[in-house]
């Protein structure tokens, strides 16, 4: 059980390596199930993942072997049910503080909680909650990140880079999990300790086209403006023309 290659207290130190699943956020959830209690801190990676899945019921592609495909489970019970986009930040925050150890300052949150280099996706979150009425229960914690893939099909061959791509060499999975850990686990405790202030502004700072003028399709309609802040909630709020709206997921497209 204990991890040794990992230097956290409990994120990763129950780590299941698996060759093969249809979605690590599916086996969690399986295991979840089960009557046998599981460790808050699980990551359940898998070489290759044959039903990846991505957000809004999209498919997650990732070229078996190269790429990090996890799934870590929280309870982050102290959570208020409507306050859980708080749990996106933390992690987003997280994800993005351990590539920029490897990649500098050009790694970029696109709201959500998608992780950008420079105008491309590197990787992707899928957080699953489970909750019993008001409470929060579980999260499980997907994440996909490219890692040494250099070649990607389709039209992610203009929207998608790994990290092997910009530092032209391979990283070692293991050990870029180790830092990703690490950082889940310090922005979680933070998150546990109550400082959403904090964290909220650290989340917009590390936003891609924070407080920059950028255009945005809204209503079938361009519109030009800047990104002000992201609420508790998760609304992308947008100052256009002097006017600020907060705006709900789906509801605004980054035209990039
Ligand atoms: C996105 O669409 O950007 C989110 C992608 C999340 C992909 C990861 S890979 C590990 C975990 N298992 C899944 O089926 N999905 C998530």
């Amino acid at each position: 059980m204990q991890n040794n290659t990992f230097s956290t207290l409990f994120v990763g130190q129950n780590l299941i390596k698996l060759a093969e699943v249809d979605s690590t956020n599916n086996y969690l959830k399986l295991l979840l199930s089960k009557s046998e209690p599981l460790p808050e801190g699980t990551v359940i990676m898998a070489d290759n993942q044959f039903a990846g899945r991505g957000q809004q019921h999209n498919l997650w592609q990732s070229e078996p072997g190269k790429n990090l495909t996890f799934s870590l489970y929280l309870k982050p019970k102290f959570l208020p049910v409507q306050q859980q986009f708080l749990l996106n930040m933390a992690i987003s925050v997280a994800l993005n503080n351990a590539l920029s150890e490897f990649l500098g300052d050009e790694v970029k949150i696109k709201w959500p909680n998608d992780i950008y280099y420079q105008k491309l996706k590197l990787g992707g979150i899928l957080i699953e909650n489970l909750l019993s009425g008001q409470t929060y229960k579980s999260g499980i914690i997907g994440i996909g990140l490219n890692v040494n893939q250099v070649e990607f099909s389709g039209d992610l061959n203009y929207r998608a880079i790994s990290l092997s791509q910009i530092l032209h060499k391979n990283v070692d999975l293991t050990a870029l999990l180790a830092v990703i850990c690490s950082h889940i686990e310090s922005q979680y405790l933070k998150l546990r300790g109550n400082n959403y202030f904090l964290l909220q502004v650290e989340y917009q700072q590390k936003l891609f086209q924070f407080e920059k003028t950028s255009k945005y399709r809204y209503n079938g309609r361009i519109i030009e403006g800047m990104i002000t802040a992201v609420t508790e909630q998760g609304l992308l709020v947008i100052n256009s023309k002097g006017v600020e709206k907060a705006y709900n997921f789906k509801e605004v497209e980054f035209i990039i």
